[in-house]
């Protein structure tokens, strides 16, 4: 089996996930993957999931084998998404964890190449491991995550984040809603939606705020919209919930969606999610390596 979508999991394997996300908190008590290779193929630039992937293969003994980006490889020369990673799979990897853009046939390869494939980011398809370490890390910071409501803010309409949010929402019983212009809000969206921010954080226990990914817009798109009107900064957060948590995926764009005080704010929790990324992915990587032990 592979992991496309968080809807490949149960609420019971979730659990399962993060218990053993906590355990690995303790250094000492990892399993020793030493004999096996884990391929990262990144054919989309990434700081934290890539680097994230390797930190949790290293901690747990495993090697690493790194295709990142486009340079130096034979997608230079014309080869194809797929069979580049119908090449690599060739090589008889353990695992390998993939970023693609949405045309990469990600689904398609799961029957075609025999590693497990874990989704590290697909185009605006979902962002898996993203939205477990995201829920991770509201529950260890004291959180029911059965009374959370989180509220998504600025470009939803691109975000393969909030894809994979509103599947484990249904999944794990937390509430979402969007925060947004409506040019940012997907077509036929069926998700609570706010068009005024001081109304959705309100109703709102977690701020969840996004970059504008102007990688995939296809017209240009005001960024003053976003840093006037849907900025998270201490104006806009003036009496809100002092428990409230503020969250963000990465990378910030500080100045548009963040003000550059948000990194002092203590309800920031943006690094705690880097921190529970490798534990996360560590507990993916043992999940999908413990049965060839
Ligand atoms: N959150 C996230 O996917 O960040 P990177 O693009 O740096 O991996």
């Amino acid at each position: 089996m592979s992991f496309l979508s968080v809807r490949n999991f149960t609420a019971d394997q979730v659990e399962n996930l993060f218990t053993d996300a906590i355990f690995f908190k303790t250094k000492e008590a990892k399993p020793k993957l030493e004999n096996k290779v884990i391929s990262l193929i990144f054919f989309e630039p990434s700081t934290r999931t890539r680097i994230s992937f390797e930190m949790a293969a290293l901690r747990l003994g495993a090697k690493v084998s790194l295709l990142n980006g486009k340079v130096g490889t034979s997608l230079e020369k014309d080869e194809t998404f797929e069979d580049t990673i119908k090449n690599i799979a060739a090589m008889k990897p353990d695992l390998m964890v993939i970023r693609a853009n949405d045309s990469v046939k990600l689904d398609q390869m799961t029957n075609e190449v025999s590693p497990p494939i874990i989704n590290a980011g697909w185009g605006t398809k979902g962002h898996p491991t993203q939205a477990l370490l995201d829920i991770l890390t509201i529950r260890e910071s004291r959180r029911n995550i059965e009374n959370e409501k989180i509220l998504f803010i600025g470009d939803i309409r691109h975000s393969r984040v909030v894809s994979s949010h509103v599947d484990l929402a249904k999944i794990l019983g937390y509430q979402i809603a969007f925060c947004a212009p409506k040019e940012m809000i997907p077509e036929n969206n069926s998700e609570l939606y706010f068009d005024n921010l001081k109304e959705g954080l309100d109703w709102a226990s977690s701020v969840y705020s996004l970059r504008m990914q102007i990688e995939r817009h296809t017209e240009k798109y005001s960024l003053d919209n976003i840093s006037t009107q849907f900025q998270i900064n201490n104006k806009t957060l003036n009496g809100w919930k002092k428990d409230g948590l503020i969250l963000h995926p990465g990378p910030v764009n500080y100045g548009i969606e963040l003000a550059d005080e948000i990194l002092i704010d203590p309800r920031n929790i943006i690094l705690k999610q880097v921190q529970y990324g490798v534990l996360i992915r560590m507990a993916l990587i043992y999940h999908f390596l413990k049965e060839t032990l």
